[in-house]
């Protein structure tokens, strides 16, 4: 653990107790959010975007994160690369729009140029002794997996990619996230520190009260037992689901889907989560009358009424319907600031497509989860907050903060 913010976070711990929510501090503190990025974000391999936003080569969009922006380039045809927006002369960002094109990256203060392989090609007037060679752009570790773009600020070797996430190839094989294009981008920058984000997101108690839409979609025994994930709702409604479930599973098989759960628990380095299940009756998809709004994605050999939900980390998730997928980024930015970005994608080859259609559920629940996690946030500044008892349907959230103090080498006291 960082020096620094150990008596914090052994404090913060110790003051805790399994069921209820977590002290004030986790949620406000300047500390606390330097600890998150140092030990918990910053070590993770984190979805920053899909391969459509860099098609040509020089491509660029920036990732920002916590105190960090990452410039995320197409390098070559085989090749996405990922640098720290930092000149190495005196520090200065090299690109200051959120996305572009560029031949060569120069810095806007004194011209210091490099090439899309992040070598110094051009410092104007320096001194005999100054090695171009030793000077290239900082490399961020970077990944391309099924049309994903995903970085890791380690800073020393980060956890094995492929040994991390390689068994879940066959499911975004599935829905043919490779060769998917990007349909609509939206953001909802969220003034809530990033764990009421993430807490909000793997729980479904609130879905009732606050998505209508969303509920519209779904059949309301579905939400209980697992609307956030496999353990997501209480135990009981999980074991009177799963007969719905396997009926389904088997509709879903001969249609093609690769069936399978990821229910990842405190103990696991990325805590994922990978749950597939079927919408309310006569749904194809997630639209406001349940029909298409694109063509069918992937591989699919028919419409199976189905949807998957799956977390590469508690930050980084996707929705998939049969005829588009949704890519959410919460991203840290400030211990009261997250970026909660959204990006739909449809099948390569779709044709006619209707947007607005395609949207109409999660972005009126994203933004509903906007209002309703800042007001969270704003009640947990009060002097009176105090944490509260959780319910049988956020169980997930609980797995979470287990999972989150772990990154501290901490157990949450009973
Ligand atoms: Fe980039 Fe000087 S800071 S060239
Ligand atoms: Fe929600």
């Amino acid at each position: 653990m960082a020096d620094a913010a150990a008596p914090l976070m052994t404090r913060l711990a110790a003051n805790t107790k399994v069921g209820y929510s977590f002290e004030r501090e986790f949620y406000c503190s300047d500390e606390v959010f330097a600890a998150d990025m140092e030990q918990v974000v910053g070590r993770k391999w984190t979805m920053a975007g899909h391969v459509d936003r860099v098609r040509q080569r020089g491509d660029y969009f920036l990732f920002k994160i916590g105190d960090e922006q990452i410039i995320i380039l197409r390098e070559n045809e085989t090749s996405v690369r990922a640098y720290f927006n930092v000149c190495r002369h005196r520090g200065s960002l090299l690109c200051t729009e959120d996305s572009g094109h560029k031949t060569r990256l120069t810095c806007p203060y004194h011209a210091w140029t490099y090439g899309l392989d992040g070598a110094l090609v051009a410092a104007r007037l320096m001194p005999e002794d100054f090695a171009k060679q030793d000077n290239g752009l900082l490399a961020c570790h970077v990944r391309v997996f099924f049309g994903l773009i995903f970085i890791n600020l380690s800073v020393g070797e980060p956890d094995d990619f492929d040994a991390t996430f390689g068994d879940l190839a066959p499911f975004l094989d599935f829905h043919g996230l490779e060769d998917a294009k990007i349909a609509h981008m939206a953001s909802y920058p969220t003034t809530a520190n990033w764990k009421l984000v993430v807490e909000n997101f793997i729980e479904c108690y609130h879905c009732q009260p606050a998505h209508p839409e969303f509920c519209s979609l779904h059949p309301p025994e579905a939400l209980i037992a697992c609307g956030a994930g496999p353990s997501s709702g209480p135990a009981e409604a999980v074991a009177a689901y799963q007969p719905v479930l396997e009926a389904w599973e088997a509709h879903a098989a001969a249609l093609g889907r690769p069936i399978g759960t990821v229910d990842d628990g405190p103990e696991s380095s990325h805590l994922r989560l990978l749950i597939q299940r079927t919408l309310r009756d006569g749904f194809e998809t997630e639209t406001e009358d349940g029909t298409a709004a694109s063509s069918l994605m992937g591989k699919r050999l028919g419409w199976d009424q189905g949807r998957m939900h799956l977390s590469f980390t508690p930050v980084s998730h996707i929705v998939a319907d049969n005829d588009f997928a949704i890519l959410f980024f919460f991203t840290p930015r400030g211990p009261m600031a997250t970026d909660v970005d959204l990006i739909w994608l449809v099948d390569g080859k779709a044709g006619d497509y209707d947007v607005g259609k395609m949207i109409w559920a999660w972005d009126a629940t994203t933004k509903q989860d906007k209002v309703i996690t800042e007001h969270n946030q704003a009640g947990i500044l009060s002097s009176r907050y105090r944490p509260g008892r959780y319910s049988d349907q956020e169980r997930r959230v609980i797995t979470f903060q287990q999972w989150y103090l772990r990154q501290f080498g901490l157990v949450r006291a009973d």
